[in-house]
């Protein structure tokens, strides 16, 4: 069993010290908006915050998550869906199938969090989601209008 600060809330997880984050938060907390796509770190579909750094949670063992640690997913990024990336995803119809896009937008936000006005280098370093969709020129310009609209 486990205690996770996941968005403001205390959870208890009833599971293997081996679990992936990914499926505690899916399965245990009810959380689906973080998505399962490859299971080896290697597409970002499941990325959220973890103290504000992104985080693969599909690799990411629930014996390495501290109770004092706070968890955030894409349910609990914004209260109102008004986080500056999510409003210029809506802006610029960012997604297509939608899949890839939770992880895209935690990833992008702690990118932003980090760097309020990202480099194209910047963007391609931090940005290594797969989008089987091939949204990656809207996905660096939702980050462009974001970064420009927080300090317009
Ligand atoms: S499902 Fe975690 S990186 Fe692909
Ligand atoms: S929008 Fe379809 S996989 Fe990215």
């Amino acid at each position: 069993m486990a205690k996770l600060n996941i968005n403001g809330q205390v959870v208890d997880v009833q599971a293997a010290d081996d679990t992936p984050l990914l499926w505690a938060l899916r399965e245990q907390a009810g959380l689906t908006g973080t998505k399962y796509g490859c299971g080896i770190a290697a597409c970002g579909a499941c990325t959220v915050h973890i103290d504000g750094q992104a985080v693969r949670s599909c690799a990411m063992p629930l014996s390495a998550v501290t109770p004092d640690q706070k968890i955030v997913t894409i349910e609990g990024l914004s209260p109102n869906g008004m986080h500056p990336i999510q409003v210029a995803w809506r802006d610029l119809d960012v997604p297509q199938c939608g899949y890839c896009q939770s992880g895209m937008i935690m990833a992008a936000a702690a990118l932003l969090a980090e760097k309020p006005n990202p480099t194209d280098e910047d963007i391609d370093n931090a940005m290594t989601n797969i989008c089987r969709c091939g949204t990656y020129n809207r996905v660096r310009a939702g980050i462009k209008q974001a970064a420009a609209n927080r300090q317009g």
